[in-house]
């Protein structure tokens, strides 16, 4: 009887798929199976590939530097408001490498440090580091605001530096503002002092050199801490997420279908150049190179003033004597230079901070921090670091260089840390993005396929039991 037997054998295969589709979805079978291959592969293990492309990453990070060119100098030192023109940006190329790489603590942990060098990029540039910038006198204002309550010693500099035409402001090289030049009032110090270092360059001694040691998790024992900073110059507590998180794109390696990142959660950067650490919070969902993003950015009230945020008194320095909202005094990091962080163009800061400089735009989309991560994979796509660096500018009575200057947070430059994950990074994580969700729909692939199964069983029974069908119309049917 082989038409009975395939009738009904439809029917019960029909039921079976469905039974096992169902069980499938409800114990997790496919995601479970996929979370535990990928667990295997997302941690730092010597001779890997996620261990080579996290030693020597390959997508490119780029810092670019913008310069504020004074255009009023004289103006500035009878009382005006400075004007400035924003010319830039000059691009460098860093190469980020993991150096003295040694496993600890049975492989679960990894110490390494982590240099990073500056190739300038004429191509992705507008201008040349031959470029002269006229800009605050950052080492002059130091030692004046160091010197301003020694009257002899005040007096002496100041005839120094009357001498050797140094004033307020200063015209350098982007490439010795950047870089380091030797200048005229720390080499006079230096004389007198041998500890002060006779050069100054807001990147001075940076490149090539390293931050100190880092320790990092392997994710050998807990997968989601895969490359984080468990210890930095041998402080732990630190909570760290940082641009090189991307650096294991490459392979089909570094992955879990697992959203590991939410929309609550907070990404914490800890920065260096702001001697602590701050928090990033979900803005939006986007696409980076057609792969599903989460956009996380700085919120306003990270850096807002007292009022707004109570929280925010600690930025207070000396104890109670607070900036308005935006602005980050980090003069004690910075050896006593009065040197004040905020967002490029006071974006998100106190109003009066942009109507005191002529030149400043804040626009949101430009000059805010962002990063974009995958939601599904927890990968970095792409992100921007966005610092710009004041100088507190007053009058100092003892300094006739600095006139009838108004108290200023006067901007010098701001910088964009930027990465983007290449294309063929880019490539990969879509095909793990669409695989994970090719296999998680197994089981409902497999469901759909009852269901057909059991459409056609029904059709097949009803044709039996519907209008008079002669054994012979069948017999042809099923022979073919
Ligand atoms: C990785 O293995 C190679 C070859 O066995 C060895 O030379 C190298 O030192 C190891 N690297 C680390 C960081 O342990
Ligand atoms: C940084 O150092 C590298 C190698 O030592 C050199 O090629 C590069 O030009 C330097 N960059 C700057 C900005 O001096
Ligand atoms: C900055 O301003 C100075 C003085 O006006 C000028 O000589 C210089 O060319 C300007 N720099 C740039 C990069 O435009
Ligand atoms: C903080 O900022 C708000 C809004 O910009 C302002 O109204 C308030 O006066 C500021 N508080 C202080 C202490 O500056
Ligand atoms: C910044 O902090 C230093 C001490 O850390 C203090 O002397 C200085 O007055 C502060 N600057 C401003 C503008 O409040
Ligand atoms: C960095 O930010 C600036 C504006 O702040 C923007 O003009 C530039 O295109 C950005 N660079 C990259 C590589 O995204
Ligand atoms: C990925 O790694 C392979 C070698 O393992 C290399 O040839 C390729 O250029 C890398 N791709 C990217 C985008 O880094």
């Amino acid at each position: 009887m082989p038409p009975k037997i395939c009738l009904y054998g439809t029917g019960v295969v029909s039921v079976l798929l469905l039974i096992v589709s169902i069980a499938l979805v409800l114990f997790h079978v496919f995601p479970n199976f996929l979370h535990s291959t990928m667990k295997k592969e997302i941690v730092l293990k010597n001779g890997t590939d996620v261990f080579e492309a996290w030693v020597n990453p390959s997508p490119p990070v780029y810092m670019q530097f913008y310069f504020f060119n004074v255009s009023n100098p004289s103006e500035v030192l009878k009382g005006e408001n400075p004007s400035v023109t924003e010319v830039g940006p000059y691009t460098y190329r860093e190469i980020r490498p993991m150096e003295q790489v040694t496993f600890l603590d049975n492989g679960n942990e990894i110490s390494a440090v982590n240099p990073k060098t500056y190739i300038f990029e004429p191509n992705m540039s507008r201008g040349l580091e031959d470029d002269l910038i006229r800009t605050v006198n950052i080492p002059a204002v130091t030692v004046m605001e160091k010197f301003k309550d020694h009257s002899t010693i005040s007096k002496l500099i100041s005839a120094y530096m009357t001498s050797k035409n140094e004033g307020l402001f200063v015209t350098r090289k982007v490439g010795d503002l950047l870089w380091g030049y030797t200048d005229d009032v720390l080499n006079f110090l230096h004389t007198f002092s041998p500890e002060v270092d006779p050069n100054f360059g807001l990147f001075y001694k940076m490149n090539g050199t390293d931050d100190g040691e880092y320790i990092f998790f392997t994710g050998k024992q807990n997968y989601t801490d895969f490359t984080r900073v468990a210890k930095w110059r041998n402080e732990s507590n630190l909570e760290w997420w940082s641009t090189d998180q991307c650096n294991m794109i490459n392979g089909t390696n570094a992955a879990s279908f697992h959203p590991i990142i939410s929309k609550d959660e907070m990404l914490y950067m800890f920065s260096s150049d702001l001697c602590r650490s701050i928090y990033a919070l979900f803005e939006k969902e986007l696409y980076v190179m057609d792969i599903p993003a989460y956009r996380f950015t700085i919120p306003r009230e990270v850096f807002a003033n007292i009022t707004e945020n109570p929280a925010n008194a600690g930025f207070c320095v000396p104890a109670g004597n607070c900036l308005g909202s935006g602005l980050l005094n980090v003069s004690v990091c910075k050896q006593g230079a009065p040197i004040i962080m905020s967002s490029p163009h006071f974006y998100q800061a106190d109003k009066k901070y942009v109507d005191d400089i002529f030149g400043m735009n804040p626009v949101k989309e430009d000059h805010e921090t962002v990063i974009d991560v995958n939601p599904l994979t927890g990968f970095l796509l792409r992100a921007a670091k966005r610092i710009q660096v004041n100088v507190f500018v007053r009058k100092y009575s003892a300094f006739s260089q600095t006139g009838n200057v108004n108290d200023l947070v006067f901007p010098v430059m701001y910088l964009n840390e930027s990465i983007i994950i290449d294309e063929g990074s880019a490539r990969t994580v879509r095909e793990v993005v669409t695989k994970g969700a090719i296999v998680i729909n197994i089981p409902f692939f497999i469901m759909g396929l009852a269901i057909l199964i059991g459409v056609i069983f029904i059709i097949l029974v009803c044709k039996q039991r519907g209008p008079e069908s002669t054994p012979a119309e069948q017999e042809p049917l099923l022979k073919s």
